[in-house]
C-alpha cells in the first residue's frame, strides 16, 4: 500500500532514500527510538484497523503528512481529518541488545505475527527484511489456508521465510520445534499482535502473553508491538448505544457477528504486560477525528499502539490444553459396546456353570 513517501517524492523532498538493505524496525533498535512509526497511524486513514499499513522502511522519519499519506476522499474535499489529543508515554526500556541472536537455527530475524488473518501485515516484513523468518498464526484454519495458499505462490527465498500455523493462542502452546510448526523457545525478536488482543476475552489475555512470552528472546532483547481499539473509539460509542446485551464487561462487548470487541485502556494495557515482566518502551494513544463534510459526520477513532520489552526470563510455556470433550455419538458407541460385552460375558458364564451342572 502506498504508505510513507515514494523514492520519487523522497528526491523531490530532499529526503535520503531508503536503503533496501538496511531494514530496520522503527524504534526497535535503541529505546529512545519510535515505534509509532511501525504502524503509521495516518496510513489507515479513518480506519485504524485497515489492512496492509506495517510501516518497516528504512532512514523514513514519522511524517505523517506527507504527500502520500493524504486520503483520496480528502484530495476530494469531502473529508477532513484531524489529530485530537495523541497521549505518548515513555517507560525505562532498556536498549535493545544484539539483533543477530546465536540460540536458534534461523539465519536473521524472527517475527512473530499473532492473529495474522490474511497476513496483510505478515507477508510485507518478507520483502522489508531479506534475512527474516516470519512465523505466523491464527486460531481460524481459513485464515491460515489463506496465508499458505498466498506463500506457496512466492519465489522460493520468500515462500520458505514464512511459516504459517493454526493456533489458539490463548490454549495452545506457541512453543515447541519449527519441524512441528510451532515456535522454538526463546528466539523471537518481534511479535507483532495487530487488532487481535481485542478480540480475545480480557481474563485469557494474560494467557495470551505468557504463551508469547515463552518465545521470546530473554534478556528483555525482544519486542512485543501491540496495535488495537483503545477505549472511547468511535466503534466502542456505537456498541453502547445499540445496548441489547452487548456489553459483556468493562470495556468488553460482543458485536453482532458474536465476535468479541474489547477497548483498551492504557492502565490495563501497562498491568496486563507487567504482570508478564514485559517492560513498557513505549505507548501512544492515537487519536483522529474524521469529519465527513458532505454528510456532516464526524468519526473520532482512538487505537493504541505500544512496544514492550520482552521478559528477563521467558515465561514457563502453556500446559497443553486438556482434550476435547468426547463427542455424544462416541460416547454412546463406546458404552453400548461394554454392555455388549458384558452380555456376552454373563452369557458365557451362565453357559459355564450349566455345563458343571
Ligand atoms: C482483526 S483480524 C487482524 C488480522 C491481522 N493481524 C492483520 O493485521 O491483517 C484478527 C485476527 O485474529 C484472529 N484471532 C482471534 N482470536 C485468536 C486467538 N485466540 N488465537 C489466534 N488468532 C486469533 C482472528 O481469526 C482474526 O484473523
Amino acid at each position: 500500500m502506498g504508505i510513507g513517501r515514494s523514492p520519487a517524492a523522497k528526491a523531490r523532498a530532499g529526503l535520503p532514500r531508503a536503503n533496501p538493505n538496511d531494514v530496520r524496525v522503527k524504534g526497535f533498535e535503541n529505546h529512545a527510538g519510535r515505534m509509532s512509526t511501525l504502524f503509521r497511524p495516518d496510513s489507515a486513514g479513518s480506519d485504524p484497523t485497515r489492512r496492509g499499513s506495517l510501516d518497516l522502511a528504512a532512514g523514513d522519519d514519522d511524517d505523517d503528512e506527507s504527500d502520500d499519506d493524504v486520503d483520496p476522499l480528502d484530495r476530494m474535499g469531502n473529508v477532513e481529518r484531524a489529530r485530537v489529543d495523541d497521549e505518548r508515554e515513555i517507560g525505562p526500556a532498556p536498549r535493545y541488545a544484539n539483533p543477530a541472536s546465536t540460540i536458534h537455527p534461523f539465519p536473521g530475524r524472527v517475527f512473530l505475527e499473532i492473529g495474522c488473518g490474511a497476513g496483510n501485515s505478515a507477508f510485507p516484513l518478507l520483502d522489508l527484511d531479506p534475512h527474516a523468518t516470519v512465523f505466523c498464526c491464527d486460531f481460524s484454519p481459513r485464515a491460515v489456508a489463506l496465508v499458505e495458499r498466498r506463500r506457496r505462490t512466492l519465489p522460493a527465498d520468500k515462500r520458505d521465510r514464512i511459516r504459517p500455523f493454526v493456533c489458539d493462542a490463548s490454549r495452545e502452546q506457541l512453543c515447541g520445534s519449527s519441524d512441528g510448526n510451532r515456535v522454538p523457545p526463546g528466539c523471537v525478536d518481534v511479535c507483532t499482535m495487530v487488532f487481535v488482543l481485542s478480540a480475545i476475552a480480557p481474563e485469557r489475555m494474560p494467557d495470551v502473553l505468557r504463551n508469547v512470552s515463552s518465545v521470546m528472546r530473554p534478556g528483555g532483547a525482544g519486542r512485543v508491538l501491540l496495535r488495537d481499539y483503545a477505549d472511547g473509539d468511535l466503534s466502542q460509542r456505537r456498541l453502547c448505544d445499540k445496548g441489547d446485551g452487548r456489553k459483556l464487561g468493562d470495556n468488553h462487548y460482543v458485536r453482532g457477528d458474536g465476535t468479541r470487541a474489547f477497548y483498551f485502556e492504557k492502565r490495563f494495557v501497562k498491568d496486563l504486560f507487567a504482570d508478564q515482566g514485559m517492560v513498557l518502551e513505549e505507548l501512544t494513544v492515537h487519536a483522529r477525528a474524521v469529519t465527513n463534510r458532505a454528510a456532516g459526520r464526524r468519526m473520532d477513532r482512538r487505537w493504541i499502539q505500544c512496544s514492550f520489552a520482552s521478559a528477563s526470563t521467558p515465561a514457563t510455556p502453556l500446559p497443553p490444553p486438556p482434550p476435547p470433550p468426547e463427542p455424544e455419538w462416541r460416547r454412546r458407541a463406546r458404552e453400548a459396546e461394554s454392555a455388549r460385552v458384558e452380555r456376552a460375558a454373563k452369557v458365557e458364564a451362565e453357559r459355564a456353570v450349566r455345563e458343571e451342572a
